[in-house]
């Protein structure tokens, strides 16, 4: 089980209101107790933060707003003393519009090498004022945009798949693909234990750039659906060469290492093709997070989930919250009943839920507090660039990416040191009093002691490890399946409680149960006598 750490909102050590390394090293005995395998790091690579560290524009180096090397191997010290695991979080889609081979591109001439490692066109049109093709940006807006030349004319175009700001890669020049060598042995020689690989099915785009039959596609659906600009034949080329680079380490010095893949494609099968035995290790199986609350929803994405990928041999990687999506207990809310604890009572049962299945886990910061999303933030203070980029329609991201609450009953609740002056990058609400990690340490009924409980059994069951599951009949709008021999795991996705599947007192339930009765919007572990 890994945890996930978006370091600008996690604990700030310096009073600035952004999360940074130090914070994330004095945060572990936190995360330590709470029983996580490993951690990863959202980005704090230095960058302009156009897209909080997704615009990286050195990929070897600590932006000052976060630390320093010094503090990073700190960290990675810190945390291998405690056992955990540090993955990074690699961005090799596209870089910065600040990163020194951008810059270099901008001021070498059309069809210079420099500008061969982006991908760089002309325009159509008569005076070359249209952009080379029609595709648009996953952030809404074309994809291209037009540079001035260094004579000061227009000139060519370059292609970005999300904001200007982060002109993409082109994977089909070699330097590019060497640099990235010299990344991943750059963060490996400094002890990491692995990658989370943003936009893993990007980097290759059709080789000739063609117009797109459905050019809005991406940005509609906020997912990368371009056929042509998605999910290329030659991306598991790369996965491949990165997956011999962590091999020769583990060669070397016997320690595991990790690659775990940002994969959104458009079936599991596509997925499974991404985890085959010389590729990533793990990639996110996003379907169950995209699954409304419905048990005949979240049996079909399970049920594909195992035979697409599982049943190839490959691990399934199970995730329920990210910093890119609504939270789980509001999501699952909708429609918001006032003071119904629904979307709560279904989170922690989907929780149990992603516990018992075969596979790996990941949470997200505050997934472990039963934080709800953040819905009233006023405009002036979002940062997301979809908000700017949508013309302020859509408001995604930041509600997520609150600052967590850590003790006390007023912003900005131990986030940062110092007194009330001292101000978070977004506000947080009054009511994360409630959700603070103090109170849910010492409250055994806590969505924290949950995630605990569910993760110190995973790790001492045999049944709850490697394998596979096997449903069980089960009455409508519940969901039943048996892990090993004895294990069940039920959830009822209904309000009204039903007969539970075994008798007797469960081992782990997500909310009252009495032995015999499964609780509405609860889910339960048993071992079967
Ligand atoms: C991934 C990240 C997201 C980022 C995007 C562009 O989807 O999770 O936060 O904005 O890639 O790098």
């Amino acid at each position: 089980m890994i945890y996930q750490v978006y370091v600008r909102s996690f604990l700030d050590s310096t009073g600035d209101g952004i999360g940074d390394l130090a914070g994330v090293r004095a945060g572990l005995p936190y995360l330590k107790k709470l029983g996580v395998d490993g951690i990863w790091l959202s980005p704090f690579y230095p960058s302009p933060q156009h897209d909080h560290g997704y615009d990286v524009a050195d990929y070897c180096d600590v932006d000052p707003l976060f630390g320093d090397l010094d503090e990073f191997d700190r960290l990675v010290g810190a945390a291998r003393r405690l056992g955990i695991k540090v993955l990074l979080d690699i961005v090799p889609n596209h870089c910065s519009s600040e990163h020194p081979w951008f810059r270099e591109a901008l001021a070498a001439p059309a069809g210079s090498p420099a500008r061969a490692r982006f991908h760089f066109a002309d325009g159509r049109g008569p005076d070359g004022a249209e952009p080379p093709n029609n595709w648009h940006a996953m952030f809404g807006g074309p994809a291209w945009s037009r540079v001035t030349e260094p004579d000061g004319t227009p000139g060519q175009w370059y292609l970005h798949m999300f904001t200007p700001e982060q002109p993409d890669w082109n994977w089909r020049e070699p330097e590019v693909a060497a640099e990235f060598d010299r990344v991943l042995r750059f963060w490996l020689d400094r002890g990491v234990d692995g990658f989370r690989i943003d936009v893993a099915a990007g980097l290759y785009k059709h080789p000739e750039l063609p117009d797109s039959d459905d050019p809005e596609a991406d940005a509609r659906t906020r997912d990368s659906v371009n056929p042509l600009a998605w999910n290329q034949p030659e991306v598991h080329d790369v996965w491949r060469r990165w997956r011999s680079i962590c091999e020769e380490y583990t060669e070397r010095d016997g320690l595991d290492r990790l690659l775990v893949g940002e994969v959104s494609v458009p079936t599991a099968r596509e997925h499974a093709r991404y985890v085959r035995p010389d590729e990533l290790h793990q990639a996110f199986f996003f379907d169950l997070l995209s699954a409304s609350w419905d048990a005949d929803a979240f049996r079909k994405v399970i049920s594909e989930a195992m035979q697409d990928i599982a049943g190839t041999g490959s691990t399934v990687t199970w995730v329920l919250n990210n910093h890119d999506q609504v939270r789980t207990v509001t999501r699952y809310g909708e429609p918001a009943t006032e003071g119904s604890g629904l979307g709560a009572a279904r989170a922690r049962a989907a929780a149990l839920l992603m516990l018992a299945l075969p596979g790996a886990a990941y949470i997200y910061q505050g997934e472990e507090l039963g934080l709800p999303e953040v819905v009233d933030l006023p405009d002036d203070v979002l940062t997301d660039p979809i908000f700017r980029r949508t013309g302020s329609r859509a408001r995604i991201r930041d509600g997520c990416r609150v600052p967590l609450p850590w003790s006390g009953q007023a912003s900005p609740f131990g986030f940062t040191p110092g007194t009330e002056s001292a101000k978070p990058w977004l506000p947080q609400p009054e009511y994360f009093a409630e959700y603070a990690t103090d109170r849910a340490l010492a409250d055994t009924r806590s969505f924290w002691h949950l995630y605990r409980d569910g993760l110190q059994l995973r790790s001492q069951l045999p049944q709850l490890g490697e394998g596979t599951l096997r449903w069980l009949d089960a009455p409508p709008g519940v969901l039943a399946f048996e892990r090993g021999d004895d294990l069940v795991c039920a959830v009822n996705f209904g309000t009204a409680p039903t007969p539970a599947p075994v008798s007797g007192t469960p081992l782990l339930a997500s909310g009252p149960c009495p032995p015999g009765v499964l609780s509405g919007s609860t889910a339960a572990w048993w071992i079967r006598s």
